[in-house]
């Protein structure tokens, strides 16, 4: 038996195949991925540690191209995220980064965060019918944010939302002639991004503001981000702050829509928001599957993994791990502890956590207290990858 996660049947219901791989096989080779599945939370946990298990993915592709092609650039801007990096490299971009994510900083973040909600969704109100919360809602919100963090105008706005689709193609690969076409767009789009931050890095290194870019831009000892570094960050916190976020904002109110008594209960006591965010995560997060290459022998569960292959660290299905959580297939807004992983763990675990913790508190708790009469007005059809938990189309009424 081979495992695809990516086959409709285990996109619409990706939990009953990760029940059945945590109970008869938690170390699963699959052909369909070519790649080790781990599925048990104490053995994704134990990945996280595992030094076998490397990020650095870009650059050895790179390494490998003989030619200067289209996409080398851009390959070289995405070799820089630290995301795809290991220590040292990753331990330097992380201590330079992560003064501008210290708590304060996100936490003076949500009042403008909440205008932006009240805004989009005052327009959403406006329309009749059966509208699709997600184009309307949960996808504009995370990069009007990511923008407004940045200090870029407000104008500009619309193209941080084109980038962050086409830094999603160049990322997760291609595939068929559309696919290439749309490839090569994607790849001229990006080259616009990159002079567009570094137009946006010349202004702020003149100019300094209160703005997380300028937050980036500062020394630790005698140390800091160069200009292509600066780009670099930009374009990873577009990548990895946009559709996680969109994705988490509407899976959560899907969920609710789908557990009223749960609903209810947010209703009846707003404050439950904290709680309620983290156990949406736990229970239908934003991410299934994280990549990691493997470059030293190692094993997991009995199993030999060998330098060359792929392991995929299964987060949705180690939240759901019932040696882990009671009752792990119930929705309890107010589950308490909930040690979920949906953030990652370890040295790349998320920096962005606080920032989306805040966005979809703010959004859900808005979306529920001023949609009254919300409710599903069509079956929503769950996207065929594998990297993410995530709907084409949300479409709801709200009266
Ligand atoms: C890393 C989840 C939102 C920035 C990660 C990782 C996960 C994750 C699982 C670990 C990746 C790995 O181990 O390979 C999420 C989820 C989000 C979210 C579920 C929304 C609900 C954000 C936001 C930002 C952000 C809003 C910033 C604007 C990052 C960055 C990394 C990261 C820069 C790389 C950290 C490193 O390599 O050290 N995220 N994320 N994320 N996230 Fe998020």
């Amino acid at each position: 038996m081979t495992v695809d996660l990516t086959a409709p049947a285990a996109s619409a219901d990706p939990y009953a195949v990760f029940r059945s791989l945590r109970d008869t096989d938690p170390v699963h080779w699959s052909e369909a991925h070519r790649a080790w599945l781990i599925t048990r939370y104490d053995d994704v946990s134990d990945a996280f540690r595992n030094k076998a298990f490397s990020n650095d993915r870009v650059r050895p592709v790179l390494a490998r191209r003989k030619e200067p092609s289209a996409a080398s650039d851009v390959l070289g801007l995405l070799a820089g995220w630290m995301v795809v990096t290991d220590p040292p490299e990753h331990t330097r971009l992380r201590r330079l980064a992560a003064g501008a994510f210290k708590g304060q900083r996100i936490a003076v973040m949500g009042e403008q965060i909440t205008a932006i909600v009240d805004r989009l969704l005052s327009a959403f109100l406006e329309g009749d019918g059966a509208q699709d919360l997600i184009s309307e809602v949960a996808y504009p919100l995370p990069a009007i944010v990511i923008a407004t963090m940045l200090g870029a105008p407000p104008a500009d706005r619309d193209r941080f939302r084109e980038w962050s689709d086409e830094l999603a193609l160049v990322a997760f690969g291609t595939g068929g002639a559309a696919r290439a076409d749309r490839h090569q767009r994607a790849l001229r789009g990006l080259r616009e991004m990159d002079a567009y931050f570094h137009t946006l890095v010349d202004h702020r290194r003149r100019a300094l503001g209160d703005d997380m870019l300028s937050a980036l831009m500062a020394r630790d000892g005698d140390d800091l981000l160069s200009d292509d570094e600066l780009v670099a960050m930009c374009a990873l916190l577009l990548f990895a702050g946009h559709e996680t976020t969109t994705n988490s904002i509407a899976n959560a109110t899907l969920a609710l829509l789908r557990h009223p008594d749960q609903l209810d209960r947010l209703r009846a006591d707003p404050d439950l928001i904290g709680p309620a965010v983290e156990e949406l995560l736990r229970f239908d997060g934003p991410i299934k599957v994280l990549n990691r290459w493997v470059v030293a022998e190692t094993e997991v569960r009995g199993k030999r993994i060998s330098p060359g292959e792929r392991v995929h660290l299964v987060l949705a299905s180690a939240n759901r791990d019932p040696m882990r959580f009671d009752d792990p297939d119930t929705l309890d807004l107010g589950r308490n502890p909930n040690p979920h992983i949906a953030f990652g763990k370890g040295i790349h675990a998320c920096i962005g956590a606080q920032l989306a913790r805040m966005e979809t508190r703010i959004a859900v708790s808005r979306i529920v207290s001023r949609m009254p009469g919300l409710a599903l007005a069509e079956e929503p059809v769950w996207k065929d990858v594998l990297a993410s938990r995530a709907m084409d189309r949300l479409v709801v009424r709200h009266s």
